[in-house]
């Protein structure tokens, strides 16, 4: 019997300057270039098994048989895989997290990162990082920024290849910390793949595209030079911008839940009274905010006495995806 088979590990990540609408669907071409913390400690692990004797592409995500839209993103990239490899197989795909899925915290950007990197080895292609984060975003935008290390900026790009993610600084460059407040476990309503397609309908969308290199310029300086403050405004602004953008779509989107807006004035107040500490918010009503690890605890406990926070959840500056045995 003739077996193919790899396991990898990859983080989600937080985006500090947030990708919003997608200019080409096919091969998901953003509207905008983004950058990105990934989040050590979280992770999907996902094992990618070619069989002879397999039928069709099968997904097992946390135990659960998924079907439809879920296998079909999953079967775009092993189609990729496959042609590349020169394998006509059919795979088994395993894949768990342990963090709550669908709920703002990025577990499509994790899976798919992990699913790019498990599925290339075991069908024995030796991708370098810029062609696997291109591979990963086939089927999830965000995933791209899961496959380089540390605090990462995904290139707009405008094909498959100029379209990648590439490590700024590494893990241990400056010790950040992402205290994720979480108000509420559902799966979202509107998935982000859905909200995408609404950010032109938005008249916001626009003036939000134009002004992304400044933003970019910024955070990649504030990353650079470590400069919390510098950091925090504009992280705040631009999840403020695309939150804009969410809610002045036709249909308007809302992703806020009532906690979110009490913890995003609480971060506000404690940052005034001198915490370093800043806010940003995915496609969900979970809030990731961001401090020195030194007051991680603080930060934490803080949240955790705002009503409505269920559960608080620590990480600090992961690493690449990676194959594990
Ligand atoms: O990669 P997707 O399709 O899950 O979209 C992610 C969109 C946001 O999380 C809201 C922003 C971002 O850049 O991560």
């Amino acid at each position: 019997m003739e077996k193919f088979t790899a396991t990898a590990v990859a983080h989600p990540n937080i985006a500090f300057i947030k990708y919003w609408g997608i200019k080409d669907h096919e091969i998901t071409i953003p509207a905008n270039g983004s950058i990105s913390m990934n989040l050590a400690g979280l992770e999907s692990k996902t094992t990618v098994e070619f069989l002879a004797e397999q039928q069709s592409d099968q997904l097992t995500l946390n135990g659960k048989n998924i079907t439809e839209i879920g296998l079909e993103r999953v079967s775009k990239i092993l189609d990729f895989v496959r042609l590349a490899g020169k394998i006509n197989f059919a795979a088994k795909v395993i894949s768990e997290n342990n963090f709550p899925t669908g709920s703002g915290i990025a577990s499509s950007a994790s899976g798919f990162a992990a699913l790019a990197l498990a599925s290339s080895v075991a069908a024995g292609l030796n991708l370098e990082t810029n062609s696997l984060s291109s591979l990963a975003r086939l089927s999830s935008g965000s995933a791209s920024r899961s496959i380089p290390g540390g605090f990462v900026e995904w290139i707009q790009g405008e094909d498959h290849k100029s379209s990648y993610s590439k490590s700024i600084a590494p893990p241990d460059h400056w010790k950040l910390a992402d205290c994720i407040a979480i108000v509420n476990q559902k799966h979202k309503p509107i998935g982000s793949l859905a909200g995408h397609q609404l950010a032109n309908t938005s008249p916001l969308q626009t003036a939000r595209i134009q002004d992304t290199e400044r933003r970019l310029d910024i955070c990649r300086q504030a990353i650079l030079n470590k400069d919390f403050i510098a950091l925090a405004e504009i992280m705040e602004i631009d999840s403020n911008m695309m939150h804009g953008v969410m809610m002045s779509s036709s249909p308007s989107l809302f992703y806020w839940d009532p906690p979110t807006l009490e913890i995003m004035r609480s971060v506000a107040e404690w940052r005034n009274n001198g915490l370093p500490v800043a806010y940003t918010i995915d496609a969900g009503p979970n809030v990731h905010v961001i401090c020195n690890q030194e007051n991680m605890k603080t930060v934490s406990d803080q949240l955790k006495e705002i009503p409505g926070v269920i559960n608080v959840l620590s990480a600090t500056p992961g690493g690449p995806a990676k194959i594990i045995n």
